[in-house]
């Protein structure tokens, strides 16, 4: 029998379009997530129990009662310019509460573990290509509490028979083409998602930071990933441990990217307006070149993306900010 998956952040923005592709294909789930910043009408199929991660009653009393074996933790705070202004919030958040969920796990003897992590674990890779063994140099405290997660995660699979996938995300934008869910979160800083507000009138300006980068047009450089290719790529993740698949560490891009003001030439091609756009100073904790080599996930997991084209990521994510802005009215 397969036993439960539990999904921590299954509220959340990544965490819901994962729900939704484990409950097209029937998997038992049960979604564990506070509601910070999640929604619970995001959350598509299973059971949601409203809590913490770090509630170590809570997690050991789910594991145990939906018999779960599989755990996919995305739980986080995930904003870089916060986690420079409020670094303990990040390391409670993400440090703290992983290592109480590691704990439940070990206790539970969970055996597969996938793990939302993110390139920000790089830093600034020489030449801004990352591949999973670049050394990982994290220049925010966000990037630095997820690499403290992976090392925990990391050491509790050599101590005891867990195998984990630790994906590391590139920039994950868009949102579910058939405009069921997407990116709600009050507030994100996200570029495509504020784009998507300027062009709807939601926002009155988009600042671009850094226009001095060296890129061939000055602005940063990101590898987007539609967020459906990548909630695809946990449920390859979760096969391959279930198959018996030894621990690893992959990327999560498309291994190309584009720099800001080409992210803004196609929210205006896609929605057909001018966005009103301010060129400011460089933001703190931004690299200016951050792309995946992606060679390792498309053999190891056989992923082949299916949205990677930036104008698909910004017309599903404009749908979305559209079906966002008609609720509000
Ligand atoms: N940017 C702007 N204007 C904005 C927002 C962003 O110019 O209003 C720029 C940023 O300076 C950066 C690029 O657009 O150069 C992308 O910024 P995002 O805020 O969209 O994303 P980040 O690259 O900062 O971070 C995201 C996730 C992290 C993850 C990282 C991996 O938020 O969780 O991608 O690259 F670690």
């Amino acid at each position: 029998m397969v036993n439960t998956v539990l999904v921590t952040g299954g509220a959340g923005y990544i965490g819901s379009h994962v729900v939704k592709l484990l409950g097209e294909r029937k998997e038992r789930i049960v979604v564990l997530d506070n509601l910070s910043t999640g929604f619970a009408e995001s959350v598509l199929y299973g059971e949601l129990v409203v809590g913490d991660v770090g509630d170590q009653a809570l997690v050991e009393r789910i594991l145990r009662e939906y018999e779960v074996d599989s755990v996919m933790h995305f739980a986080a705070a995930t904003i870089v310019p916060e986690s420079i202004a409020d670094p303990v919030k990040y390391y409670t958040n993400n440090v703290c509460a992983s290592n109480a969920l590691l704990g439940c796990c070990r206790q539970a003897g969970i055996k597969q573990f996938v793990f939302s992590s993110t390139a920000a674990v790089y830093g600034q890779p020489a030449g801004g290509i990352a591949t999973e063994d670049t050394p990982e140099n994290p220049i925010n405290p966000y990037g630095r509490s997820k690499l403290i997660s992976e090392w925990m995660i990391g050491d509790l699979c050599s101590a005891t028979d867990m195998r984990s996938m630790i994906l590391r995300y590139f920039n994950v934008a868009g949102s579910d083409p058939e405009g069921r869910i997407g990116q709600s979160t009050i507030d994100a800083t996200l570029l495509i998602k504020i784009a998507c507000e300027v062009a709807l009138g939601k926002v009155d300006r988009l600042q671009i930071f850094g226009t001095d980068y060296p890129t061939p047009d000055g602005t940063a450089i990101r590898d987007y990933i539609h967020v459906n290719d990548l909630a695809t790529i946990h449920l390859l993740a979760l096969d391959y441990l279930r198959e018996g698949g030894a621990s690893s560490t992959l990327n999560c891009g498309y291994g190309h990217g584009y720099s800001v003001r080409q992210v803004i030439a196609a929210v205006e091609r896609v929605h057909g307006s001018r966005l009103n756009v301010v060129e400011s100073s460089r933001r703190a904790g931004d690299p200016p070149n951050l792309i995946a080599n992606t060679d390792a996930i498309r053999k190891q997991l056989h992923w082949h993306p299916q949205l990677d084209d930036l104008d698909t990521i910004v017309s599903t994510a404009l749908a979305w900010e559209e079906k966002l802005l008609a609720g509000m009215e």
